[in-house]
């Protein structure tokens, strides 16, 4: 793959949120032929070698809900072999038993291509027992389930990729049409996050266009509605923060498909249903964004020279090709990424983006980062939408303790010993007493 240059434009405290990038070619010549992964004019290129060393490390986190079954298999298709599938099922379990028929749609595919994958259902009683006793009751409602919502989802997914012992995970939509776009998705994770100098790094996907049929014909619409407005809010709030004004730096604000390495993904506190994508980037500036010369600021203003840290807005040159070695500099690395494939998935309606929108919108209201005057406007914005009454205040989505804040033992032990929706595929070549989980 080749991707444009890393433009290490912006650095807020110790987070580089990076512009944009284009993926140039999703196939490129192996590094073994062009042994530069860097070029002169800053593209990088990484080898089908060096992508598939990434996948054998990196889980696939799929959250389905009542997707029709063609639907998850083409997604499942598109899934490069190396990386490790978990599916976290929230559909409907009555007579028509949704999820015994995603069980097997999962078993017939690691039948199939001789994989090995994970399924679980999020109303599993026991799963939620496990996460309740291993340190995360807020997860669990009183009926004793983990709260619905895809960022539950998602959370489930990552306590199980942290006992797989790899290093990275991936989410991808279970309503993508079309498996070539999942394909690429999981291509560019992993060409991110190893173009990524550190190992606390995201990679967002921006995708080329999301159609639409209007009137008999297809509209390749560049952006998301709901996506438009909240990555606008969320340019605003940073532009608080630096003297480089990009009002359109961030691009991925609701970026489902995202990616990132474990060691990041397990500090960060996540949010319940769509509010997860925002406020997991809100969150890394919340953690990451301070500047460590100056305490009471909430996040580093970035300006050359400010406390060590410095926006870097050039454009690497030709006398000195930035360079793939890692480096812990406790930087964290935020890539956003342009696809080429358009993201064709269902639609689900003007009231579910008006839903999205105000999940996005509300965890910025309510972040310590956000000053009160942009608060005030980002209210009267929502009063304008419909979306507040006159002087409410938006609800407060819910914010998790972070994941790796389990106790991964005790969770472990009782998900294997308690759970009645966990299903694990084996290939042939394993034991059949082997497990994709181990306990810490
Ligand atoms: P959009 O694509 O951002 O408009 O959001 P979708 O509604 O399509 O959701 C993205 C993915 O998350 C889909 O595959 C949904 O099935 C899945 N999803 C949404 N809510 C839940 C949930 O409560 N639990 C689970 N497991 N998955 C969910
Ligand atoms: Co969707």
């Amino acid at each position: 793959m080749r991707l444009g240059p890393i433009i290490p434009c912006e650095l807020f405290g110790r987070v580089q949120i990076c512009p944009v990038q284009r993926v140039i070619e999703i196939d490129s010549t192996s590094s073994t032929v062009r042994p530069v992964p860097v070029t002169p004019a800053g593209d990088v290129i990484i080898s089908i070698e060096e992508l598939a060393a990434i996948q054998q490390q990196m889980v696939i986190v799929i959250a389905c809900m009542n997707e029709d079954d063609s639907v998850i298999e083409g997604v499942l298709s598109g899934i490069p072999g190396g990386c490790l599938v978990i599916i976290v099922s929230n559909s409907d379990r009555g007579l028509d038993d949704k999820y015994a028929a995603e069980v097997r749609v999962l078993s017939q595919f690691c039948k199939e291509t001789q994989r090995a994958a994970m399924i679980i259902h999020q109303q599993d009683l026991e799963a939620a027992d496990a996460f309740r006793k291993a340190g995360m009751p807020e997860l669990v409602s009183s009926a004793g389930t983990i709260y619905p919502g895809k960022g539950e989802a998602m959370i489930i997914g990552m306590a199980l990729a942290a006992l797989t012992g790899r290093k990275y995970i991936g989410y991808v939509d279970a309503d993508n049409f079309v498996p070539g776009s999942v394909n690429e998705y999981c291509k560019v994770f992993a060409a991110g996050l190893y173009a990524a100098k550190s190992p606390r790094a995201m990679v967002r996907i921006s995708w080329n266009s999301k159609p639409k049929i209007r009137d008999g014909r297809i509209h390749f619409d560049k952006r998301g509605r709901s996506s438009r407005v909240v990555n606008e809010w969320f340019n605003k709030l940073l532009n608080e923060y630096t003297d480089h004004l990009n009002s359109e730096l961030i691009v991925t604000g609701n970026a489902g498909e995202h990616a990132m390495t474990l060691e990041l993904g397990l500090k960060l506190r996540l949010a319940g249903g769509y509010a997860i994508e925002p406020y997991e980037l809100l969150n890394i500036l919340e953690q990451y964004g301070k500047s460590s010369t100056r305490p009471g600021a909430p996040l580093s203003r970035v300006s050359t020279g400010a406390s060590g840290f410095m926006a870097n807005p050039s454009v690497p040159t030709m006398a000195s090709p930035p360079s793939l070695k890692r480096s812990d500099s406790g930087i964290v690395q935020v890539l956003q990424i342009q696809t080429r494939n358009p993201h064709f998935h269902e639609s689900k309606g003007e009231g579910h983006v008006r839903r999205m929108q105000l999940q996005g919108l509300n965890v910025l209201y309510h972040s310590p980062l956000t000053p009160k005057a942009l608060r005030a406007e980002l209210a009267k914005f929502m009063e304008d939408q419909d979306d507040l009454l006159n002087g409410e205040r938006p609800p407060c989505a819910q914010i998790y303790p972070p994941v790796g804040t389990l106790d991964f033992g005790v969770f472990f032990d009782l998900l294997t010993a308690n759970s009645t929706s966990f299903r694990q595929f084996l290939t042939a070549s394993m034991p059949p007493q082997a497990s994709l989980i181990s306990r810490p």
